[in-house]
């Protein structure tokens, strides 16, 4: 069963260069999954938050490609933010904890790499559900 100690940031590579650096990811490599599904989230408002809930099954890597925001994670007994800055950060959540994303900077970007695709049934979307599931072992 995961904890907020499985959360971890992955360094990734970044070749710098006086044209403009570059920075890449690679299923299974960098990105410890096999890549499923790749999506974004951008153009939100100043003080909004994304992303309050947890996945059954899904593992993520989150990237601030542009911009900056807080990833709060929460295993149902502790909690570990972790400020996204740089665009060679990935942020790697395993499956079964509550995350959200906050405290976006003006046109920030996030992407995120998930290992499953997208299936509702693997969303746990309210915060008592996750607290049972995570007691009961099932996340
Ligand atoms: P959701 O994951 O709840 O957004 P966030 O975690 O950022 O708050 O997704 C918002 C909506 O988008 C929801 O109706 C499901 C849909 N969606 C897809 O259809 N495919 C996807 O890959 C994702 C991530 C979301």
């Amino acid at each position: 069963m995961a904890t907020v100690d499985d959360v971890r940031i992955i360094d990734l590579p970044k070749i710098l260069d006086a044209r403009g650096n570059l920075s890449f990811a690679e299923n299974q490599n960098q990105i410890p999954f096999e890549i499923k599904r790749t999506y974004w989230i951008y153009d939100v408002p100043g003080g909004e938050s994304r992303g309050g809930h947890a996945f059954r099954k899904n593992e993520e890597v989150v990237i601030a490609l542009s911009g900056a925001f807080d990833v709060v994670v929460d295993d149902g007994k502790n909690k570990k933010t972790f400020n996204l800055n740089r665009s060679y950060y990935g942020l790697y959540i395993p499956k079964g904890l509550w995350r959200e994303m906050e405290n976006f900077s003006t046109n920030s970007f996030a992407l995120e790499f998930g290992s499953v695709a997208y299936s509702e049934a693997d969303y746990v979307r309210e915060y008592e559900d996750f607290l049972k599931l995570k007691r009961n072992g099932e996340v």
